[in-house]
């Protein structure tokens, strides 16, 4: 059923991604939502394409988009636009960018497409369908041990929690092959879906950045939950996804974590 809906998806991403490589050419110019949260004009004009798009061939459902466009329908169908994920890395011209549409069916992802495009890349996924990487089937990593895997994170820009994930950061990167944090979490997401991370983190995502890029984990055969390893929810704010294999591995190093950051002066006593 959501065929239809994940063509007309892919087009929107291809045409979205082409107007921000063509305006990443020139130099852009910073406005601040907040302080380190930037937004340039590709966002809003990105924005402002898919939501024309979208709501052409969708006039009856629900849009949000994260520079405040969208639809306000009352649907059960809702669409989650970031219409340039790493904003920050195309402002500084630091080629790490994406647009990303995901479909939701009463808050569960059903269709989900990033897009790439400094790479040519178009990551697509549909509930039950699997995960594709320009056509052709893709899937999360072999790798079972923690000690021989590559790991993402990102810190957002408004979070009041860097310390703590700085602590994640620091024990993941003692045990594993390193973390990267490049600044895309839809590309985040796509890397482990095909087989590039093993695993990625964040403690506060919008949903507009989750919604296709976890569809594309579980559809590589990865596993998306909380940091304790509880059940995913669109509308919470940590994630937690993988190839399923260190999962659990992963889940302990952040109770361990965790507690110790709760009770540094005891653990420092030992
Ligand atoms: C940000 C990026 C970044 C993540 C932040 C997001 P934006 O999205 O995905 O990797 O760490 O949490 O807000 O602002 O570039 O669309
Ligand atoms: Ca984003
Ligand atoms: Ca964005």
């Amino acid at each position: 059923m959501t065929d239809n809906y994940l063509s007309t998806a892919v087009e929107i991403a291809r045409e979205a991604g082409a107007l921000l490589a063509q305006l990443a050419k020139r130099p852009q110019e910073i406005e601040y939502k907040r302080p380190s949260d930037l937004v340039t004009e590709a966002d809003r004009r990105s924005e402002a394409l898919i939501v024309e798009r979208l709501r052409s061939h969708f006039p009856r459902h629900a849009i949000v988009g994260e520079e405040g466009g969208g639809q306000k329908v009352d649907s059960d169908y809702c669409w989650y636009v970031d219409p340039l994920d790493g904003t920050t890395n195309f402002a500084h011209g630091f080629p790490v960018f994406c647009v990303t549409l995901g479909l939701a069916y009463r808050d569960e992802v059903v269709a989900g497409v990033v897009y790439d495009p400094t790479r040519d890349e178009l990551f697509t996924a549909e509930r039950g369908a699997g995960a594709y990487l320009n056509n052709r089937r893709i899937h999360v990593s072999k790798t079972a041990s923690l000690s021989e895997s590559l790991l993402a994170t990102g810190f957002p820009p408004f979070a009041d929690n860097h310390q703590l994930n700085i602590e994640f950061y620091l024990r993941f990167t003692q045990l594993s092959h390193g973390v990267r944090r490049a600044g895309s979490a839809a590309l985040d997401f796509c890397s482990v879906a095909a087989g590039r991370f093993e695993g990625f983190w964040e403690l506060k995502l919008n949903p507009w950045d989750k919604a296709a890029g976890t569809l594309m984990v579980t559809e590589a055969g990865g596993r998306v939950t909380d940091l304790a390893g509880r059940e995913f929810r669109l509308l919470g704010d940590e994630v937690f996804a993988s190839n399923g294999l260190v999962h659990e591995a992963m889940c302990r190093v952040f109770a361990e974590v965790l507690r110790q950051h709760r009770t540094p002066d005891t653990q420092a006593a030992r």
